[in-house]
């Protein structure tokens, strides 16, 4: 475990000022920290947007999909930089295991888009194992015996995204107010405070387009935390039941997370009952050994989405430092866009190329990079 360092004081004159206390903005805050800048966050509630509602698995192979291996590249080099990430909080602190995935397919229709996304992750050159129902079953024995295959990815790993936050929350300074105004290297504070720095970084997850005129939008995820023996569903499980999607992600603690709805209906983080009903249908019906455990939670956050579903990891036109649009990756791109905003910011090359993650590549385009001086108001950060 290592030892946790002081936590700085909050610098009266910021080098770099953050706005947004998610994971990313936290992460990349910590790094340029530990880079020897004078770094805060501003945030009027750390860690409780997308963050909180995040299941925390690290699992480029299973979140890949056709069309999109400049992400895909992204995240295996994040997925690289997690066990250093995760060793430098302490790996217990965060929950981090690297115990692999499973997707598991309910009906012969899921078998059918599973092997397509097999056959996608061949294609890629992943190392993942094709799995027949019965071998599934001995991997995690809670699978209904129903389930008809499945595919296994050994590098795929998991953390608690809420200890992490804890975590960084022990080593980071912050200010708890909303930015309202960003501008070059000023922001404007909702208790009216001016604040002034050498350079700004963004990381404000699915507020960023009010605050900064990206086409950045909510994409809603309801998730459930249920609580149960220690150790009775052993991994991390992604399902295809009857053409939807749903996971379940085993704690250390015997809390498992099950997730998540994709829902498109703007800054709405209502629980409903039809969001709740979906997940238990499906879960229950991959999982049915779950349904004796205790339901302890719901909840929802907002995955901030760019149009073409690619984080936007950049200097902008206006010299801010964008970190945002992380989508269902945040958790696991982290670590490496933190170390690319700190090489941005200290004028280093970054260690991935950003060229596909540019804020800028929304510019001139129909429904693009505009800003709307009406939304501007109350911003979480
Ligand atoms: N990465 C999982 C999700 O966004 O639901």
């Amino acid at each position: 475990m290592p030892e946790v360092p002081a936590k700085p004081d909050v610098p009266t004159k910021p080098d770099v000022i953050v706005v947004g206390g998610g994971i990313i903005g936290l992460s990349a805050a910590w790094q340029l920290n530990q880079e020897g800048a004078d770094v805060v966050v501003l945030d009027p509630a750390p860690g409780t947007g997308a963050s909180h509602a995040a299941a925390g698995m690290l699992a480029p192979i299973h979140e890949a999909y056709w069309g999109e291996s400049h992400i895909l590249r992204l995240n295996m080099a994040a997925s690289r930089a997690w066990p250093a990430f995760a060793e430098s909080l302490g790996a217990d602190a965060v929950d981090y295991r690297r115990n692999g995935m499973l997707m598991a397919a309910y009906d012969a229709d899921d078998k059918a888009l599973l092997d397509n996304l097999g056959d996608l992750h061949e294609q890629e050159g992943l190392p993942v194992e094709r799995l027949r129902s019965r071998e599934c079953r001995s991997r995690e024995p809670l699978l209904a015996p129903g389930v008809r295959g499945g595919v296994y990815s050994p590098l795929d790993h998991q953390a608690n995204p809420r200890r992490v936050v804890a975590e960084l929350l022990r080593r980071v300074p912050t200010i708890p107010v909303s930015a309202t105004e960003v501008t070059g290297n000023r922001v404007v504070a909702d208790d009216g405070r001016v604040l002034v720095c050498q350079q700004v970084v963004v990381a404000a997850g699915a507020w960023t387009g009010r605050l900064l005129g990206v086409p950045i939008r909510p994409i809603k995820g309801q998730i459930l935390r249920l609580s149960g023996p220690v150790g009775l569903l052993r991994l991390p499980v992604r399902g295809v039941v009857r053409g939807s999607s749903v996971y379940a992600v085993p704690r250390s603690d015997g809390e498992i997370v099950v997730g998540a709805t994709q829902e498109e209906q703007g800054f709405d983080t209502r629980v409903t009952a039809g969001g709740v009903y979906e997940l238990l249908r499906d879960v229950l019906a991959l999982l049915p050994g779950l349904s004796e455990i205790d339901l302890v939670e719901t909840w929802a956050g907002l995955r901030p989405g760019a149009p073409d579903n690619a984080p936007i990891i950049g200097t902008g036109d206006d010299g801010i430092v964008y970190a945002t649009g992380h989508y269902r990756n945040g958790i696991l791109t982290a670590p490496i866009t933190a170390a690319a905003v700190s090489a941005l910011v200290q004028g280093r090359e970054p260690p991935i190329d950003l060229a596909a993650f540019s804020p800028n590549r929304f510019d001139a385009k129909p429904g693009g990079h505009t800003t709307d001086p009406e939304s501007l108001s109350g911003v979480p950060a």
